[in-house]
C-alpha cells in the first residue's frame, strides 16, 4: 500500500500528471519538457525527480543529455500508464501540451532529416554495391519466423531499421549505438505509438548496458564491419542471450573493395565463413544455418548462433 500511496502522491499535481502524460508519448528531455510547460528547468527537474523516485517514470542518461519514458515493467509501471489512460481526451491543457509535443517531434524531425541528408549519398553508394535490404530483410523474417520475440536487441541500431522489422512481434525492443545523431533518427522514426515497448540507448558495442542472459534475439545488421575486434563483438553478444536465444550476424563475405576501408571507414573487408563460426563457437553458441544473397561486388551473408546454456 505503500507504494500505491507514494505513486499516488507524486501523481497527484497538475504538472506531474501533465509530465506523465507527455512521457507516455515517448522519451523526452527535459529542456523538450520545459519548453512544451513553459515552466523553469528547476520545477520541471524537481517535478520530474519525484516521479522517478516514486517509479512512475524512468531517467536515461545519454552523454551530457537526460531523458525521461514512462516506467514499465513493474507495479509502479502499470499506476502509471492506468493513470495516463484515465485521463480526458479532451482536457484543453493537455491536448496544448501535446500540439507542443507535436511541433517539438517536427523539429527534431527535421534535424534528424538533415543529418540523414548529408549522410545519405554515402550511405547510397555503399547500397548500390549489394543486393537490395528488401531482400535481406524479407531473409531475415522469414529465419526468425512468425514466432513471439521477447526481448529484441539490435546492436549498433544506427535508424532503427532492425527494430521496426520485428517490432510487431517484439514484446520488448532495445536499439544500442554510440552515434547520437543516428540515435536521434532512431527515436524519431521509432516515436508512434506502436512503438511504445521499444526503446533506443547510448551504449559501445563492446560493453553493453545489457544483463546476461536477458535477451531471445540479437542483431547484428551491417555493424561488424566496423570492428576492429569481430570476436569480442560476438562474445559481448553472446553474453546477452538466454538458453536458446539467437545471435543473428549480417555482414559482407570477405571482399576487395579497398576504397570502403578509405572512403567509409570500414575496418574489415568483410568475413569469411570460417572467422565468423568459430568466433560463435568460441563464445559458447551453436552455430546454425547460414545463408548468402549474391551481390556484385558485395555478397551479404546471413550467420545465426543459437545459445546453448
Ligand atoms: C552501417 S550502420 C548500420 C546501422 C543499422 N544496423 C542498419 O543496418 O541500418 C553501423 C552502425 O554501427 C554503429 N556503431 C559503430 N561502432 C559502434 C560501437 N562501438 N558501439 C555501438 N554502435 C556502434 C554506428 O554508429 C552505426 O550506426
Amino acid at each position: 500500500m505503500e507504494a500505491l500511496l507514494a505513486g499516488l502522491r507524486a501523481a497527484g499535481e497538475p504538472t506531474r500528471l501533465r509530465l506523465l502524460a507527455l512521457c507516455a508519448h515517448g522519451e523526452l528531455s527535459v529542456s523538450e519538457l520545459t519548453q512544451i510547460l513553459s515552466q523553469s528547468q528547476p520545477r520541471v527537474s524537481r517535478h520530474l525527480k519525484l516521479l522517478v523516485e516514486a517509479g512512475l517514470l524512468t531517467r536515461i542518461r545519454e552523454g551530457s543529455l537526460v531523458f525521461y519514458r514512462i516506467a514499465d515493467g513493474h507495479e509502479s509501471a502499470y499506476l502509471a500508464r492506468t493513470l495516463v489512460d484515465l485521463l480526458p481526451d479532451n482536457d484543453t491543457e493537455l491536448s496544448r501540451d501535446l500540439n507542443r509535443l507535436d511541433i517539438i517531434r517536427q523539429k527534431r524531425a527535421e534535424l534528424a532529416e538533415n543529418y540523414f541528408q548529408e549522410n545519405a549519398s554515402h550511405w547510397g553508394k555503399i547500397r548500390a554495391l549489394h543486393v537490395p535490404e528488401a531482400d535481406v530483410e524479407a531473409k531475415l523474417l522469414q529465419l526468425v519466423g512468425p514466432t513471439r520475440i521477447g526481448t529484441h536487441l539490435d546492436i549498433g541500431t544506427g535508424t532503427g531499421r532492425m527494430l521496426e522489422l520485428f517490432a510487431a512481434q517484439t514484446e520488448r525492443g532495445i536499439g544500442l549505438d554510440l552515434n547520437s545523431e543516428m540515435l536521434a533518427i532512431a527515436r524519431t522514426q521509432l516515436g508512434g505509438d506502436e512503438y511504445r515497448h521499444v526503446h533506443i540507448r547510448k551504449g559501445d558495442m563492446y560493453n553493453m548496458p545489457i544483463d546476461d542472459a536477458t535477451v531471445d534475439l540479437a542483431t547484428l545488421h551491417l555493424v561488424l564491419h566496423y570492428s576492429l575486434e569481430p570476436t569480442a563483438v560476438i562474445a559481448e553478444a553472446a553474453r546477452t542471450l538466454k538458453k536458446g536465444g539467437r545471435l543473428i550476424v549480417v555482414d559482407f563475405a570477405a571482399h576487395g573493395e579497398e576504397h570502403l576501408r578509405t572512403d567509409h571507414k570500414h575496418q574489415r573487408l568483410g568475413f569469411s565463413d570460417r572467422e565468423i563460426i568459430q568466433a560463435m563457437e568460441q563464445a559458447g553458441l551453436e552455430v546454425g544455418t547460414t545463408d548468402a544473397l549474391a551481390g556484385d561486388p558485395l555478397t551479404v551473408k546471413i550467420w545465426q548462433g543459437i545459445c546453448q546454456d
